[in-house]
């Protein structure tokens, strides 16, 4: 989050544009929490968690008077233009301000989830995507010795991203996903697949969608009791420190796409990445369509978990 507050500041700063931190995201703009940003606003800041402008979820904006309200306070700071970071949330809700009121819009994707539509990448994924696969070497260590079966619940809300792709990077078992609740039972066909045939313990990462973890923790014990099963649920650790130099850079090239856009008369577009190359995708098809999971990280963690 930082690194695109910083590169979209100091873009727009570098265009000879003044630029204004709206802070708690739509409930600032509602009740004019807005400072003016300069270069040095955003010093030091590329290396941090967490995002320096705050957050908020905001239940007034979800009303068209809230979005009047904050139209108002775009017109009274003399605001020409906003850019919007964050997930499907927050880009709904630039959607429909921008829908209702005069006003350019750019999105970033911004979500540990990479669950948006038309960008390969969000910002934050990869770096939850690392600290889970870290935390999962860990893990391994007790599974290991002590011959456990552990279901390691991830982040991702109705996405499987986190937990697929952390699986193959930490060597997992299996993942449990949601985009793969077809009628195979994922659980027996783990279990199926012979889980001690070859390894005395077994790692199986979660979505936490559907009951998560616990809920196929709670399954083994009832159905496999031979089984000694443990629960970790990383929960929030998913969402903090460093960012990655893949995310840095990716927020970085999204930011000074998004004054590009801006400077180019686009409006209402999210900026994303695809095949490496930026692109621009209205933000009504980043927000409605779901972004399909490769089938062939299904089967690439199938194959390497035998
Ligand atoms: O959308 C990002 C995300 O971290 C999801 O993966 C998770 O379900 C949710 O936000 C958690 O939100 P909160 O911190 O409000 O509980």
């Amino acid at each position: 989050m930082n690194a695109a507050i910083r590169a979209v500041t100091r873009a727009a700063i570098y265009e000879g544009w003044k630029v204004y931190g709206i802070y708690r995201g739509w409930e600032g703009l509602i009740m004019g929490d807005i400072k003016e940003f300069t270069s040095s606003s955003v010093s030091n800041t590329i290396q941090r968690g967490g995002t320096i402008l705050k957050t908020a979820r905001s239940d007034e904006f979800r009303t068209p008077e809230g979005r009047t309200k904050a139209y108002e306070n775009i017109k009274k700071f003399g605001i020409d233009a906003l850019v919007v970071i964050g997930g499907n949330g927050s880009l709904t809700g630039a959607q429909l301000l921008a829908s209702e009121h005069d006003v350019p819009v750019i999105g970033l994707p911004g979500t540990i989830d990479n669950d948006l539509y038309g960008t390969d990448f969000t910002i934050g994924y990869d770096t939850a995507l690392n600290t889970i696969m870290e935390c999962v070497d860990k893990i391994r260590d007790t599974a290991n010795s002590h011959d456990r079966i552990f279901f390691v619940e991830v982040m991702g809300r109705d996405a499987g991203f986190l937990a697929q792709n952390s699986a193959i990077a930490a060597g997992a078992e299996a993942a449990i996903i949601p985009e793969d609740q077809t009628d195979i039972d994922q659980l027996a066909s783990f279990i199926g697949r012979g889980i001690r045939k070859s390894k005395n313990s077994s790692i199986v990462l979660v979505s936490e969608k559907d009951g998560g973890a616990m809920h196929y923790a709670e399954r083994v014990r009832q159905e496999y009791p031979q089984y000694n099963v443990k629960v970790s649920i990383l929960g929030h650790l998913q969402r903090g420190g460093s960012p990655t130099a893949h995310d840095r850079i990716l927020a970085s090239r999204l930011g000074v796409a998004a004054i590009e856009a801006l400077n180019e008369g686009q409006r209402n577009v999210m900026v994303g990445v695809k095949n490496d190359q930026i692109v621009y995708v209205p933000i009504n098809r980043a927000v409605r369509y779901d972004k399909p999971i490769d089938k062939e990280l299904i089967k690439v963690l199938s194959i390497l978990s035998i």
